[in-house]
């Protein structure tokens, strides 16, 4: 419970109890004040302040560009708006992979400016002793593993992930080594459904799956493809819960119109 307010605000620890209580975590992206506060009230349990908002909100192609302190600009925006959610932020590109004395400073970064609660770090075991390095420093982590979209210049394209064995057995002895290390929850990202739930099932942690089918411990999404703002986005395990795209377009135009024929403002909108 925090001082500052008698709102439950949810840990990793709490995370850990919906998994052994099977109950589903939910958890969704955002990066800016407005609709934080929006996914928090609705009660979302964890909101990633993820490094896709490099394509949704900068618009470049992958999401290697965004820097260290651009994701803090969208994190501390993000804290600013939560009351009860855990805010977890994305390590970018290249804050990280050097070497674990450069990722620990850049999760300190992240955790001092940005308030975020803990980090999500993409990829297994050859990143273990980074990550170990920022868990000593009291950092809760978040893994990452199936389709990396940091990694994407080496898989080539966004297909799904460990359908081979190869890739499915050194997905599951990654998943293995997270959580030896000590990392709070994993993120599978598009792999086939029945590996992802044989994860759930071998490891302790809750596994978030995101196109990684049902018989996983949580969901995520992306919050402007949920709401359908990308028209153009269109994968099979997106569930739309709206189309805002069309909304917000049918909006703009009907404003459009009402300044150009004069109808807006009117007399009760005016001073
Ligand atoms: O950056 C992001 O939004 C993510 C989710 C897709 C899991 O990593």
């Amino acid at each position: 419970m925090s001082v500052h307010s008698n709102v439950k605000k949810v840990t990793t620890h709490t995370l850990h109890e919906m998994k052994l209580a099977g109950q589903k975590i939910s958890m969704l992206t955002a990066y800016d004040f407005s609709m934080a506060r929006i996914v928090d009230e609705a009660g979302i349990d964890v909101i990633l302040v993820g490094d896709s908002a490099s394509n949704v909100m900068a618009g470049h192609e992958t999401t290697l560009p965004i820097t260290l302190d651009q994701m803090i600009y969208h994190a501390s925006s993000v804290v600013r708006a939560v009351k009860r959610s855990l805010v977890v932020v994305d390590m970018p590109f290249g804050s990280y992979q050097g070497n674990s004395k450069e990722a620990l400073s850049s999760a300190i970064k992240i955790m001092k400016e940005s308030g975020g609660h803990a980090v999500k770090m993409e990829g297994g075991q050859e990143i273990i002793e980074s990550i170990g390095r920022i868990l000593t420093a009291g950092i809760p982590v978040m893994g990452h593993l199936g389709l990396t979209p940091q990694s994407i210049y080496k898989f080539g394209t966004y297909v799904v992930r460990a359908k081979e064995d190869e890739e499915a057995q050194r997905l599951i002895e990654d998943a293995k080594a997270l959580e030896a290390v000590g990392c709070f929850a994993i993120v599978l990202e598009k792999i086939p459904a029945q590996l992802a739930a044989q994860v759930a099932k071998m490891v302790s942690i809750p596994i978030i799956g995101i196109g990684a089918g049902n018989g996983v411990d949580g969901q995520v999404l992306v919050v402007h493809d949920m709401l359908g703002i990308n028209n153009e986005f269109n994968p099979r395990f997106l569930r739309k819960y709206n189309n805002l795209h069309e909304q917000m377009m049918q909006s703009f135009q009907a404003y459009i119109t009402d300044v150009r024929s004069g109808d807006f403002p009117n007399e009760s909108e005016q001073y």
